[in-house]
């Protein structure tokens, strides 16, 4: 049940609810293991810098690539890691 303290979304199709502010960056590392995508050479990535600068935290938000370190976590929102090797790029 969402509140006005708490937002609710889908991360890989897992319901999530965060507190409201939250960043999806925060999110994801609540999760195990917090990647947001996988490299074309097949490596797992997350978030690094946490400002906007190494792009390394890109992933579709509402089939929009974003980076999760600079989107808050909103209602109704479906995010997806695309964690297969070369998608999400
Ligand atoms: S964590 Fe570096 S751009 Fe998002």
């Amino acid at each position: 049940m969402t509140s006005a303290a708490h937002v609710e979304f889908t991360l890989d199709g897992q319901a999530l609810r965060v507190p409201a502010g939250t960043t999806l960056a925060a999110a994801l590392a609540m999760r195990r293991p917090g990647v947001a995508r996988i490299s074309v050479s097949g490596e797992a990535r997350a978030p690094l810098c946490g400002m906007g600068i190494c792009q390394e935290c890109r992933l579709l938000v509402d089939g929009r690539r974003r980076l999760v370190c600079q989107t808050l976590c909103r209602d109704g929102m479906a995010v997806d890691t695309e964690t297969r090797a070369g998608q999400n790029r």
